[in-house]
């Protein structure tokens, strides 16, 4: 694992020590590199309304659009093993994925599987559908 990984790696590690999770007992860390180099990390915070949860994937991106970023470059999710991201998250990384993002997979061995985005959602929907096509009179 190199420095910019361990890095990563390391703000997982300490967000998902601080995950709200009382309800499935299932602590997620999430920390990511925004192309401006800063790095934000997210926990999963659950709710007694089980709907609102929200996963630490999602708590990642929002502490880097309140920092500031706009670009995900990569993000390392840790879990009480190796997990892939929820559907609803992997399009929440996509809306901010320019180029070609990375997705670590990583265990609390520190070790890991990398992905691209691409590879976990093929054919993603984005804002360019959107151009052109609105239903209005
Ligand atoms: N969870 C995450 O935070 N990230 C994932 O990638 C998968 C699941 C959370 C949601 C919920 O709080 C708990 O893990 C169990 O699903």
């Amino acid at each position: 694992m190199n420095e910019f990984l361990a890095e990563l790696f390391e703000q997982a590690k300490q967000a998902r020590g601080r995950a709200h999770a009382p309800y499935s007992r299932f602590q997620v860390g999430a920390a990511l590199r925004a192309a401006s180099g800063a790095v934000y990390s997210g926990a999963n915070v659950e709710n007694a309304a089980y709907p609102l949860g929200v996963c630490a994937e999602t708590s990642a991106i929002a502490a880097m659009v309140a920092g500031g970023d706009r670009e995900i470059l990569e993000m390392l999710v840790l879990g009480p093993k190796r997990i892939a991201p929820c559907g609803a998250c992997r399009q929440r990384m996509s809306e901010f994925a320019k180029g070609s993002m990375l997705v670590y997979l990583a265990d609390a061995s520190g070790a890991c599987s990398r992905h691209s985005l691409s590879e976990l959602l093929p054919h993603a929907f984005g804002p360019e559908d959107l151009n052109g096509n609105a239903d209005v009179e």
